[in-house]
Protein backbone atom coordinates (compact mmCIF):
# COMPACT_ATOMS: atom_id res chain seq x y z
CA UNK A 1 0.00 0.00 0.00
CA UNK A 2 1.49 3.59 -0.82
CA UNK A 3 2.02 6.35 1.78
CA UNK A 4 2.78 9.74 1.60
CA UNK A 5 6.68 11.14 3.02
CA UNK A 6 5.96 14.04 4.32
CA UNK A 7 8.52 16.93 6.03
CA UNK A 8 6.69 19.85 7.76
CA UNK A 9 7.42 23.38 7.49
CA UNK A 10 7.29 24.65 4.14
CA UNK A 11 4.90 27.45 2.83
CA UNK A 12 3.09 26.55 -0.03
CA UNK A 13 3.18 29.36 -2.90
CA UNK A 14 2.28 29.67 -6.45
CA UNK A 15 -0.66 28.04 -8.52
CA UNK A 16 -2.88 25.05 -8.60
CA UNK A 17 -5.07 24.00 -11.24
CA UNK A 18 -8.32 22.39 -9.74
CA UNK A 19 -9.89 18.82 -11.32
CA UNK A 20 -13.01 17.79 -12.18
CA UNK A 21 -15.59 17.01 -9.38
CA UNK A 22 -15.61 13.32 -8.79
CA UNK A 23 -18.79 13.68 -7.03
CA UNK A 24 -20.39 15.63 -10.21
CA UNK A 25 -19.15 13.02 -13.13
CA UNK A 26 -20.05 9.82 -10.94
CA UNK A 27 -23.14 10.58 -11.28
CA UNK A 28 -22.80 11.69 -14.79
CA UNK A 29 -21.61 8.15 -15.50
CA UNK A 30 -24.61 6.47 -14.16
CA UNK A 31 -26.89 9.03 -16.27
CA UNK A 32 -25.30 7.79 -19.71
CA UNK A 33 -27.36 4.46 -18.89
CA UNK A 34 -30.69 6.17 -19.62
CA UNK A 35 -29.61 6.64 -23.55
CA UNK A 36 -28.49 3.79 -25.97
CA UNK A 37 -26.25 7.11 -28.01
CA UNK A 38 -22.67 8.01 -26.70
CA UNK A 39 -22.53 10.51 -24.02
CA UNK A 40 -19.20 12.65 -23.83
CA UNK A 41 -17.87 14.25 -20.65
CA UNK A 42 -15.08 16.51 -20.19
CA UNK A 43 -12.88 17.72 -17.37
CA UNK A 44 -13.54 14.20 -15.66
CA UNK A 45 -10.81 13.50 -12.79
CA UNK A 46 -8.54 10.97 -13.10
CA UNK A 47 -9.21 9.41 -9.70
CA UNK A 48 -10.08 6.03 -8.50
CA UNK A 49 -13.34 6.16 -7.85
CA UNK A 50 -14.17 7.19 -11.49
CA UNK A 51 -12.01 3.89 -12.49
CA UNK A 52 -14.81 1.85 -10.40
CA UNK A 53 -17.32 3.38 -12.25
CA UNK A 54 -16.00 2.16 -15.76
CA UNK A 55 -15.67 -1.11 -14.05
CA UNK A 56 -18.96 -1.21 -12.68
CA UNK A 57 -20.54 0.02 -16.25
CA UNK A 58 -17.89 -3.00 -18.00
CA UNK A 59 -19.71 -5.36 -15.70
CA UNK A 60 -22.79 -3.98 -17.01
CA UNK A 61 -22.03 -4.83 -21.08
CA UNK A 62 -21.69 -0.91 -21.26
CA UNK A 63 -18.44 0.22 -23.25
CA UNK A 64 -16.36 2.98 -22.10
CA UNK A 65 -13.50 4.64 -23.40
CA UNK A 66 -11.02 7.47 -22.11
CA UNK A 67 -9.13 10.21 -23.74
CA UNK A 68 -6.23 12.38 -21.91
CA UNK A 69 -7.35 15.76 -23.20
CA UNK A 70 -5.23 18.84 -21.56
CA UNK A 71 -7.70 19.03 -18.40
CA UNK A 72 -8.85 16.56 -17.02
CA UNK A 73 -9.71 13.06 -19.21
CA UNK A 74 -12.68 12.63 -22.09
CA UNK A 75 -14.72 9.95 -21.55
CA UNK A 76 -17.27 8.29 -23.59
CA UNK A 77 -20.07 5.93 -22.86
CA UNK A 78 -21.98 4.20 -24.97
CA UNK A 79 -25.08 2.00 -22.95
CA UNK A 80 -26.42 0.47 -26.62
CA UNK A 81 -27.05 -2.56 -24.76
CA UNK A 82 -27.10 -4.25 -21.26
CA UNK A 83 -25.24 -7.87 -20.60
CA UNK A 84 -27.04 -7.91 -16.85
CA UNK A 85 -28.25 -5.83 -14.83
CA UNK A 86 -26.43 -6.56 -11.70
CA UNK A 87 -24.05 -4.62 -9.71
CA UNK A 88 -21.81 -6.72 -7.79
CA UNK A 89 -21.27 -6.26 -4.42
CA UNK A 90 -17.28 -6.47 -4.83
CA UNK A 91 -17.50 -3.22 -6.69
CA UNK A 92 -20.56 -1.54 -4.43
CA UNK A 93 -18.53 -2.23 -1.17
CA UNK A 94 -15.27 -0.63 -2.83
CA UNK A 95 -17.89 2.73 -3.89
CA UNK A 96 -20.75 3.57 -2.47
CA UNK A 97 -21.83 6.24 -5.45
CA UNK A 98 -22.19 2.94 -7.23
CA UNK A 99 -25.99 2.62 -6.24
CA UNK A 100 -26.38 5.54 -8.59
CA UNK A 101 -26.86 3.04 -11.34
CA UNK A 102 -29.89 2.20 -9.60
CA UNK A 103 -32.56 4.76 -11.27
CA UNK A 104 -31.60 4.65 -14.85
CA UNK A 105 -31.33 0.82 -14.81
CA UNK A 106 -34.88 0.85 -13.96
CA UNK A 107 -36.38 3.48 -16.11
CA UNK A 108 -34.01 2.24 -18.80
CA UNK A 109 -34.32 -1.30 -19.04
CA UNK A 110 -37.39 -2.33 -16.31
CA UNK A 111 -35.12 -3.94 -13.67
CA UNK A 112 -31.78 -4.16 -11.69
CA UNK A 113 -29.79 -5.70 -9.09
CA UNK A 114 -27.77 -3.30 -7.21
CA UNK A 115 -25.91 -5.42 -3.87
CA UNK A 116 -26.38 -2.49 -0.94
CA UNK A 117 -23.35 -0.34 -0.32
CA UNK A 118 -22.97 -1.34 3.21
CA UNK A 119 -21.49 1.28 5.71
CA UNK A 120 -18.32 2.75 5.36
CA UNK A 121 -15.68 4.35 8.26
CA UNK A 122 -17.89 7.63 8.06
CA UNK A 123 -21.30 5.86 9.02
CA UNK A 124 -23.84 3.63 8.25
CA UNK A 125 -24.61 5.06 5.02
CA UNK A 126 -28.16 3.46 4.23
CA UNK A 127 -30.45 3.81 0.74
CA UNK A 128 -33.86 3.72 2.01
CA UNK A 129 -34.75 6.89 0.84
CA UNK A 130 -33.14 5.72 -2.65
CA UNK A 131 -35.54 2.70 -2.01
CA UNK A 132 -38.72 4.61 -0.90
CA UNK A 133 -38.62 6.99 -3.72
CA UNK A 134 -38.12 4.18 -6.52
CA UNK A 135 -40.81 2.80 -5.19
CA UNK A 136 -43.19 5.94 -5.33
CA UNK A 137 -42.41 5.78 -8.99
CA UNK A 138 -43.95 2.26 -9.20
CA UNK A 139 -40.72 0.06 -8.79
CA UNK A 140 -41.57 -3.09 -6.80
CA UNK A 141 -38.56 -3.21 -4.51
CA UNK A 142 -37.21 -6.33 -2.44
CA UNK A 143 -34.67 -6.91 -0.89
CA UNK A 144 -32.69 -10.20 -0.70
CA UNK A 145 -29.21 -11.41 0.37
CA UNK A 146 -27.60 -8.15 0.29
CA UNK A 147 -29.20 -6.96 -2.89
CA UNK A 148 -31.95 -4.88 -3.85
CA UNK A 149 -33.78 -6.27 -6.58
CA UNK A 150 -36.01 -3.82 -8.65
CA UNK A 151 -38.49 -3.86 -11.41
CA UNK A 152 -41.22 -2.42 -13.01
CA UNK A 153 -42.97 -2.33 -16.24
CA UNK A 154 -42.87 1.29 -16.34
CA UNK A 155 -41.99 4.22 -13.91
CA UNK A 156 -45.06 6.51 -13.48
CA UNK A 157 -44.42 10.59 -12.37
CA UNK A 158 -44.99 10.68 -8.16
CA UNK A 159 -44.42 13.20 -5.58
CA UNK A 160 -41.55 12.39 -3.18
CA UNK A 161 -40.82 14.47 -0.04
CA UNK A 162 -37.39 13.46 1.30
CA UNK A 163 -37.14 13.58 5.28
CA UNK A 164 -33.61 13.92 4.75
CA UNK A 165 -31.88 15.45 2.52
CA UNK A 166 -29.80 13.01 0.34
CA UNK A 167 -27.27 13.88 -2.40
CA UNK A 168 -26.95 10.50 -4.33
CA UNK A 169 -30.70 10.19 -3.02
CA UNK A 170 -31.68 13.08 -5.34
CA UNK A 171 -29.66 12.27 -8.57
CA UNK A 172 -30.79 8.54 -8.27
CA UNK A 173 -34.47 9.21 -8.38
CA UNK A 174 -33.80 12.79 -10.58
CA UNK A 175 -32.17 10.57 -13.13
CA UNK A 176 -34.94 7.92 -12.91
CA UNK A 177 -37.76 10.47 -13.28
CA UNK A 178 -36.64 11.76 -16.28
CA UNK A 179 -38.16 8.35 -18.28
CA UNK A 180 -41.08 8.06 -15.99
CA UNK A 181 -45.00 8.98 -18.03
CA UNK A 182 -45.77 12.22 -16.10
CA UNK A 183 -44.75 14.89 -13.57
CA UNK A 184 -42.39 14.05 -10.58
CA UNK A 185 -41.62 16.29 -8.23
CA UNK A 186 -39.07 16.09 -5.35
CA UNK A 187 -39.73 17.88 -1.94
CA UNK A 188 -36.76 18.52 0.41
CA UNK A 189 -34.39 17.85 -2.50
CA UNK A 190 -30.20 18.17 -2.25
CA UNK A 191 -29.04 21.54 -3.59
CA UNK A 192 -25.46 20.82 -4.46
CA UNK A 193 -23.90 21.86 -7.09
CA UNK A 194 -23.08 18.17 -8.29
CA UNK A 195 -27.19 17.91 -8.30
CA UNK A 196 -27.27 20.61 -10.85
CA UNK A 197 -24.95 19.85 -13.25
CA UNK A 198 -26.54 16.50 -13.36
CA UNK A 199 -29.51 18.18 -13.92
CA UNK A 200 -27.46 20.44 -17.20
CA UNK A 201 -26.45 17.40 -18.79
CA UNK A 202 -29.87 15.35 -18.32
CA UNK A 203 -31.45 18.43 -19.93
CA UNK A 204 -28.61 18.63 -22.65
CA UNK A 205 -29.79 14.88 -23.21
CA UNK A 206 -33.26 16.00 -24.01
CA UNK A 207 -34.52 15.49 -20.67
CA UNK A 208 -37.01 18.07 -18.83
CA UNK A 209 -35.67 18.98 -15.31
CA UNK A 210 -36.46 22.46 -13.43
CA UNK A 211 -35.66 23.40 -10.31
CA UNK A 212 -32.01 21.62 -9.61
CA UNK A 213 -30.45 24.03 -6.97
CA UNK A 214 -33.26 24.46 -5.21
CA UNK A 215 -35.44 22.19 -2.24
CA UNK A 216 -37.82 21.58 -4.89
CA UNK A 217 -37.18 19.64 -8.56
CA UNK A 218 -39.69 18.78 -10.79
CA UNK A 219 -38.98 16.11 -13.75
CA UNK A 220 -41.70 15.59 -16.61
CA UNK A 221 -41.05 12.62 -18.09
CA UNK A 222 -40.04 12.01 -21.96
CA UNK A 223 -40.04 9.23 -23.61
CA UNK A 224 -36.09 8.77 -24.69
CA UNK A 225 -32.85 10.13 -24.39
CA UNK A 226 -30.07 10.88 -26.35
CA UNK A 227 -26.43 12.04 -26.89
CA UNK A 228 -24.58 14.85 -25.43
CA UNK A 229 -21.42 15.92 -24.23
CA UNK A 230 -20.65 17.94 -20.84
CA UNK A 231 -18.15 19.18 -19.06
CA UNK A 232 -18.00 18.11 -15.35
CA UNK A 233 -18.21 21.84 -13.09
CA UNK A 234 -14.76 21.84 -10.58
CA UNK A 235 -14.89 19.94 -7.70
CA UNK A 236 -15.50 22.70 -4.94
CA UNK A 237 -13.90 20.20 -2.33
CA UNK A 238 -10.49 19.80 -3.87
CA UNK A 239 -10.42 23.90 -4.33
CA UNK A 240 -11.87 24.04 -0.11
CA UNK A 241 -8.84 21.66 0.69
CA UNK A 242 -6.12 23.29 -0.80
CA UNK A 243 -7.39 26.93 0.49
CA UNK A 244 -7.02 25.24 3.92
CA UNK A 245 -3.40 24.28 2.75
CA UNK A 246 -2.56 27.79 2.13
CA UNK A 247 -3.93 28.83 5.69
CA UNK A 248 -2.43 26.27 7.72
CA UNK A 249 1.26 26.79 5.74
CA UNK A 250 0.65 30.56 5.79
CA UNK A 251 1.16 30.50 2.42
CA UNK A 252 -0.07 32.41 -0.41
CA UNK A 253 -2.31 30.47 -3.44
CA UNK A 254 -3.99 30.34 -6.83
CA UNK A 255 -6.90 28.13 -7.17
CA UNK A 256 -7.29 28.18 -10.74
CA UNK A 257 -10.16 26.36 -12.55
CA UNK A 258 -12.57 26.66 -9.37
CA UNK A 259 -15.90 28.20 -9.26
CA UNK A 260 -15.79 30.76 -5.94
CA UNK A 261 -19.77 30.63 -5.93
CA UNK A 262 -19.74 26.68 -5.04
CA UNK A 263 -17.77 27.98 -1.70
CA UNK A 264 -19.29 30.83 0.23
CA UNK A 265 -19.73 29.27 3.24
CA UNK A 266 -16.24 27.70 3.10
CA UNK A 267 -14.80 31.28 2.13
CA UNK A 268 -17.08 32.98 4.87
CA UNK A 269 -15.59 30.10 7.63
CA UNK A 270 -11.74 30.45 6.72
CA UNK A 271 -12.20 34.07 6.29
CA UNK A 272 -13.63 34.75 9.59
CA UNK A 273 -10.33 32.24 10.50
CA UNK A 274 -7.94 34.82 9.07
CA UNK A 275 -7.31 33.71 5.76
CA UNK A 276 -7.94 36.52 3.06
CA UNK A 277 -9.44 35.79 -0.11
CA UNK A 278 -9.77 37.32 -3.82
CA UNK A 279 -12.35 35.48 -6.26
CA UNK A 280 -11.53 36.39 -9.93
CA UNK A 281 -14.36 35.88 -12.47
CA UNK A 282 -13.64 34.68 -16.16
CA UNK A 283 -13.31 38.21 -17.74
CA UNK A 284 -10.25 38.64 -15.59
CA UNK A 285 -9.28 35.05 -16.20
CA UNK A 286 -7.20 34.47 -19.96
CA UNK A 287 -8.54 30.91 -19.22
CA UNK A 288 -12.17 31.94 -19.40
CA UNK A 289 -12.03 29.93 -15.75
CA UNK A 290 -12.58 31.63 -12.39
CA UNK A 291 -10.33 31.22 -9.92
CA UNK A 292 -9.58 31.63 -5.61
CA UNK A 293 -6.66 34.18 -4.67
CA UNK A 294 -6.17 32.48 -0.67
CA UNK A 295 -3.18 33.77 1.60
CA UNK A 296 -2.89 32.75 4.97
CA UNK A 297 -2.08 34.68 7.62
CA UNK A 298 0.67 34.34 10.82
CA UNK A 299 -2.30 34.30 13.40
CA UNK A 300 -5.09 32.42 12.85
CA UNK A 301 -8.49 32.96 14.81
CA UNK A 302 -10.93 29.87 16.12
CA UNK A 303 -13.90 29.95 14.70
CA UNK A 304 -16.54 27.24 15.34
CA UNK A 305 -18.30 25.43 12.77
CA UNK A 306 -21.17 23.19 12.32
CA UNK A 307 -21.76 20.99 8.69
CA UNK A 308 -24.74 20.65 6.99
CA UNK A 309 -26.26 20.39 3.59
CA UNK A 310 -25.63 22.58 0.68
CA UNK A 311 -25.00 25.66 0.80
CA UNK A 312 -23.71 25.02 4.22
CA UNK A 313 -20.09 24.32 5.92
CA UNK A 314 -19.33 20.94 3.40
CA UNK A 315 -19.09 17.68 6.23
CA UNK A 316 -16.19 16.66 2.87
CA UNK A 317 -14.08 19.56 4.65
CA UNK A 318 -14.94 18.87 7.93
CA UNK A 319 -11.92 16.55 8.93
CA UNK A 320 -9.54 19.51 6.98
CA UNK A 321 -10.76 22.51 8.69
CA UNK A 322 -10.03 20.16 12.37
CA UNK A 323 -6.69 19.99 10.82
CA UNK A 324 -6.55 23.91 10.23
CA UNK A 325 -8.41 24.38 13.85
CA UNK A 326 -5.45 22.89 15.60
CA UNK A 327 -3.17 26.24 14.84
CA UNK A 328 -5.36 28.52 16.02
CA UNK A 329 -4.77 30.64 18.76
CA UNK A 330 -7.75 29.53 20.89
CA UNK A 331 -10.57 26.62 21.17
CA UNK A 332 -13.35 25.98 18.49
CA UNK A 333 -15.75 23.73 18.25
CA UNK A 334 -16.77 21.58 15.33
CA UNK A 335 -20.26 20.23 14.90
CA UNK A 336 -21.24 17.29 12.17
CA UNK A 337 -24.17 17.17 11.53
CA UNK A 338 -24.41 14.85 8.38
CA UNK A 339 -22.54 11.53 9.58
CA UNK A 340 -22.20 9.76 12.29
CA UNK A 341 -19.26 8.48 12.98
CA UNK A 342 -16.79 11.40 10.87
CA UNK A 343 -14.52 11.90 13.73
CA UNK A 344 -11.87 9.30 12.75
CA UNK A 345 -9.00 11.83 11.39
CA UNK A 346 -8.99 12.87 15.15
CA UNK A 347 -7.39 10.31 16.84
CA UNK A 348 -4.90 10.27 14.25
CA UNK A 349 -4.25 14.21 14.62
CA UNK A 350 -3.89 13.95 18.43
CA UNK A 351 -1.04 11.37 17.56
CA UNK A 352 0.33 14.61 16.24
CA UNK A 353 -0.43 16.42 19.13
CA UNK A 354 -3.47 18.47 18.79
CA UNK A 355 -5.74 18.47 21.49
CA UNK A 356 -9.18 17.58 20.68
CA UNK A 357 -11.99 16.41 22.45
CA UNK A 358 -15.02 14.39 20.99
CA UNK A 359 -18.32 14.19 22.21
CA UNK A 360 -20.79 12.66 19.96
CA UNK A 361 -21.49 15.50 17.17
CA UNK A 362 -19.43 17.79 19.22
CA UNK A 363 -15.45 17.86 18.51
CA UNK A 364 -13.70 20.86 20.86
CA UNK A 365 -10.15 21.54 19.51
CA UNK A 366 -7.48 23.43 21.32
CA UNK A 367 -4.78 25.46 19.87
CA UNK A 368 -2.75 26.12 18.96
CA UNK A 369 -1.04 23.15 19.48
CA UNK A 370 2.32 22.12 17.79
CA UNK A 371 1.63 19.15 15.74
CA UNK A 372 4.83 17.08 15.59
CA UNK A 373 5.18 14.32 12.75
CA UNK A 374 3.95 10.99 13.01
CA UNK A 375 2.86 7.72 11.27
CA UNK A 376 -0.70 8.10 10.72
CA UNK A 377 -3.00 5.81 8.67
CA UNK A 378 -5.87 7.36 6.72
CA UNK A 379 -9.45 6.06 7.02
CA UNK A 380 -11.48 7.94 4.63
CA UNK A 381 -11.34 9.77 1.96
CA UNK A 382 -11.24 13.21 3.45
CA UNK A 383 -9.65 12.09 6.73
CA UNK A 384 -6.48 11.05 4.71
CA UNK A 385 -6.34 14.95 3.22
CA UNK A 386 -6.88 16.46 6.70
CA UNK A 387 -3.93 14.27 7.96
CA UNK A 388 -2.24 14.96 4.69
CA UNK A 389 -2.69 18.91 5.72
CA UNK A 390 -1.70 18.43 9.12
CA UNK A 391 1.34 16.93 7.89
CA UNK A 392 2.51 19.64 5.82
CA UNK A 393 1.86 22.60 9.19
CA UNK A 394 4.04 19.97 11.65
CA UNK A 395 7.23 19.90 12.48
CA UNK A 396 9.92 16.75 11.19
CA UNK A 397 8.22 14.02 9.40
CA UNK A 398 4.94 12.12 8.77
CA UNK A 399 4.28 8.90 7.07
CA UNK A 400 0.49 8.27 5.76
CA UNK A 401 -0.32 5.14 5.74
CA UNK A 402 -3.35 3.60 2.91
CA UNK A 403 -3.11 6.74 1.10
CA UNK A 404 -5.70 5.07 -1.52
CA UNK A 405 -8.06 6.34 0.27
CA UNK A 406 -6.62 9.42 -0.77
CA UNK A 407 -6.31 8.24 -4.51
CA UNK A 408 -10.33 7.74 -4.68
CA UNK A 409 -11.13 11.54 -4.88
CA UNK A 410 -8.04 13.54 -5.30
CA UNK A 411 -5.68 13.98 -8.78
CA UNK A 412 -1.85 12.77 -7.30
CA UNK A 413 -2.34 15.57 -5.03
CA UNK A 414 1.50 14.80 -3.89
CA UNK A 415 2.45 16.35 -7.48
CA UNK A 416 0.08 19.38 -7.10
CA UNK A 417 1.41 19.55 -3.64
CA UNK A 418 5.27 19.11 -4.61
CA UNK A 419 4.60 22.23 -6.95
CA UNK A 420 3.42 24.39 -4.44
CA UNK A 421 6.80 23.62 -2.46
CA UNK A 422 5.44 21.08 0.02
CA UNK A 423 8.05 18.55 0.97
CA UNK A 424 5.77 15.04 0.22
CA UNK A 425 6.99 11.75 -1.62
CA UNK A 426 4.83 9.11 -2.18
CA UNK A 427 6.29 6.20 -1.27
CA UNK A 428 5.18 2.72 -3.41
CA UNK A 429 5.40 -0.68 -1.37
CA UNK A 430 3.45 -3.54 -3.16
C1 LIG B 1 -22.79 12.32 -1.02
O1 LIG B 1 -22.92 11.08 -0.39
C2 LIG B 1 -21.31 12.47 -1.38
N1 LIG B 1 -20.93 11.38 -2.30
C3 LIG B 1 -20.49 12.39 -0.10
O2 LIG B 1 -19.14 12.61 -0.46
C4 LIG B 1 -20.93 13.50 0.84
O3 LIG B 1 -20.23 13.39 2.06
C5 LIG B 1 -22.44 13.38 1.11
O4 LIG B 1 -23.16 13.39 -0.13
C6 LIG B 1 -22.97 14.53 1.96
O5 LIG B 1 -22.70 15.75 1.33
C7 LIG B 1 -21.27 11.49 -3.60
O6 LIG B 1 -21.89 12.44 -4.04
C8 LIG B 1 -20.83 10.35 -4.49
P1 LIG B 1 -26.30 11.51 1.51
P2 LIG B 1 -24.37 10.43 -0.18
O7 LIG B 1 -27.22 10.53 0.88
O8 LIG B 1 -25.30 10.86 -1.25
C9 LIG B 1 -28.59 9.79 5.26
C10 LIG B 1 -16.87 12.17 -0.53
O9 LIG B 1 -16.08 12.43 0.36
N2 LIG B 1 -29.31 8.95 4.28
O10 LIG B 1 -26.43 12.96 1.15
O11 LIG B 1 -24.17 8.99 0.03
C11 LIG B 1 -27.11 9.41 5.34
O12 LIG B 1 -26.93 8.35 6.24
C12 LIG B 1 -18.20 11.55 -0.19
O13 LIG B 1 -16.70 12.44 -1.74
C13 LIG B 1 -30.34 8.12 4.72
O14 LIG B 1 -30.65 8.07 5.92
O15 LIG B 1 -24.81 11.08 1.19
C14 LIG B 1 -26.47 10.68 5.81
O16 LIG B 1 -26.61 10.77 7.21
C15 LIG B 1 -18.21 11.02 1.21
N3 LIG B 1 -30.99 7.35 3.82
C16 LIG B 1 -27.34 11.77 5.17
O17 LIG B 1 -28.57 11.14 4.80
C17 LIG B 1 -30.70 7.38 2.47
O18 LIG B 1 -31.37 6.68 1.69
C18 LIG B 1 -26.73 12.39 3.92
O19 LIG B 1 -26.35 11.32 3.09
C19 LIG B 1 -29.66 8.23 2.05
C20 LIG B 1 -28.99 9.02 2.96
Amino acid sequence: MDKFRIIGGKRLEGRVLISGAKNAALPAMAAALLTPERIALRNVPRVRDIATMRSLLEELGVDSSVAHEDHGNRIEIEARRLLNPLAPYELVKQMRASVLVLGPLLARFGNAQVSLPGGCAIGARPINLHIQGLEKLGAKIRIEHGYVHAETTGLKGALFAFDTISVTGTENLMMAATLAEGETVLENAAREPEVVDLASLLNKMGASVGGAGTETIRIRGVTSLHSATHEIIPDRIEAATFAVAAAITRGCLLIERAEPSHLSAVIAKLSEAGARFTPSTPTTEESGHSSLRVEGTPSLRPADVTTSEYPGFPTDLQAQYMALMTQAEGSSVITETIFENRYLHALELMRMGADIRVEGRHATVRGRTRLTGAKVQASDLRASASLVLAGLAADGETLVDRVYHIDRGYERIEEKLSRLGASIRRISED
